[in-house]
């Protein structure tokens, strides 16, 4: 059987960053997203094929990739005959954009229908959880968290809806640097952070109270509570980074230069909030009705600026 999914990246609003367990993929902290529209992911997924075979981008997967999309298939369904993927990113791939997030959702819910198997939101979140962390806040659309779980096993460590796509009139606008693949990847990038920078600790303790807030936020649509507690989490994100040995620097002079900007926006009273990932571009939270300004404002530093409305969750139909 064939099946395609499409799926969207989300954004983190308040950040993961750091594993308990590598294995399973458990997060040493909750985390908050918000999925995007505008970006997708398009996977087809053939049950049944000649042999394994991953086309990313119209072209052959990397080894990496491949190994890593033949575990989470193994995850769908063990015993499994080989199996066919076809993915497309309509953006750039591995820059901090969470090409992950959309690509690994889209994998397990075309995988699961093309297998035939009737598996919950919750299971498909946590498969996707396996293959990239941040994946298992896509299966939503609108607002989603990713709760920490108990179990060993890690099945209760899923994303949890929040608030639906409709629930409040923000936008990203993604400023995009760079589209170039990074230099150091989220999963080694985190795993060094935990061994060596000295902030980890803290936080691991923090990040809890941060999704509280960032979670209440979006329950009362209150911007500013949200903005500030985001880009609380971004810069101490990237203070962890900063603070890995080696350190990892994703910034690039048009990066700050964003930032300078969103920061003269507030100036001007428009409710602007940045953050970003593991890369250097820049993403604004800011109202639907601000976005052209803000839009206009960031152009003045990049090129390539984007704006994308809040997405919905992923999509799947059977191939005849
Ligand atoms: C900075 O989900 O890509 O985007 O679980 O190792 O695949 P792995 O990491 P990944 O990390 C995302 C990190 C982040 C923050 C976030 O999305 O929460």
């Amino acid at each position: 059987m064939m099946a395609t999914a499409v799926a969207h990246p989300n954004i983190a609003l308040v950040k993961y960053w750091g594993k308990r367990d590598t294995a399973l993929n458990l997060p040493a902290v909750p985390s908050l997203s918000l999925t995007l529209d505008g970006f997708s992911t398009t996977t087809t997924v053939t049950w049944d094929a000649p042999r394994d075979t991953v086309v990313f981008n119209g072209v052959r997967a990397d080894e990496e990739t491949t190994r890593k999309v033949a575990a989470v298939l193994d995850l769908v369904a063990p015993n499994r005959p080989p199996v066919g993927v076809v993915s497309d990113n309509d953006f750039p791939s591995a820059a901090g954009l969470a090409s992950s997030s959309s690509g690994f959702s889209a994998l397990v819910v075309a995988a699961a229908a093309a297998a035939g198997r009737s598996l919950s939101i919750e299971q498909l979140s946590v498969l996707a959880r396996r293959g990239s962390g941040s994946a298992c806040r896509s299966l939503w659309g609108g607002f989603v968290e990713w709760t920490l779980g108990e179990r060993a096993d890690g099945t209760d460590s899923h994303g949890v809806p929040v608030a639906p796509v409709d629930h409040w009139d923000v936008v990203m606008v993604v400023a995009i640097v760079s589209g170039k693949k990074k230099a150091v990847g989220s999963t080694s990038g985190m795993e060094a952070s935990r061994a060596t920078s000295p902030y980890y600790d803290a936080w691991v303790r923090t990040a809890p109270g941060r999704v509280d807030v960032g979670r209440s936020a979006v329950l009362a649509r209150d911007l500013q509570a949200l903005g500030e507690v985001m880009e609380a989490s971004t810069f101490e994100m990237h203070a962890l980074m900063h603070t890995t040995r080696p350190p990892i620097i994703y910034w690039q002079p048009a990066t700050v230069a964003c930032l300078h900007a969103v920061r003269r926006l507030r100036d001007e009273g428009i409710g602007a909030y940045a953050t970003m990932d593991a890369g250097p571009n820049v993403k604004v939270l800011c109202l639907r009705s601000d976005a052209a300004a803000v839009a206009r404002a960031l152009r003045e530093h990049v090129e390539d600026v984007r704006i994308a409305k809040p997405g919905g969750g992923v999509s799947v139909r059977i191939e005849p």
